[in-house]
């Protein structure tokens, strides 16, 4: 079964939702409800604010859910193949941008693509990656 994707343009940038990958962590909403209202329908606003903006938070999604591509672009924003992008969020999961392959504690390979978010703060019941439980627990490092 395709998995369900969504896209809303602004004209400018179109946001593209991914249902399925998100981890409900809540920085969308959070941080830039203008954009992004789970109690309206649709849920995305894509002229809720400007371009720039909704570019820089979608760069914060932990999970990929989130993602965006230039209107006048055929393809997904694709970064330099060989460069891995690695970011510390503070109080919450470690940001790997790029193609990895992950070896569980349980032997399982896992492999991800595009942005995969692992859990710092300890807590989290899908180890070894974020599922936003940061936010429950007393963790700001
Ligand atoms: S860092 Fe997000 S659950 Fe631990």
């Amino acid at each position: 079964m395709d998995k369900i994707i969504k896209e809303y343009s602004n004209g400018e940038v179109v946001i593209i939702w991914k249902p399925d990958l998100c981890i409900h962590a809540a920085f969308c909403w959070k941080e830039l409800p203008e954009v992004f209202d789970p109690k309206k329908r649709p849920w995305v606003n894509p002229k809720g604010a400007t371009t720039e903006r909704i570019i820089e938070q979608i760069k914060r999604c932990p999970s990929g859910a989130l993602s965006y591509r230039m209107e006048n672009e055929k393809q997904p924003e694709k970064k330099q193949e060989n460069i891995t992008e690695v970011e510390v969020i503070k109080g919450g999961p470690l940001m790997i941008r790029g193609q990895l392959k992950i070896t569980d504690t349980n032997e399982k390979i896992i492999t991800k693509n595009g942005l995969t978010a692992f859990c710092r703060c300890g807590a989290s019941k899908n180890k070894p990656f974020c599922d936003g439980s940061h936010q429950t627990v007393d963790f700001d490092e």
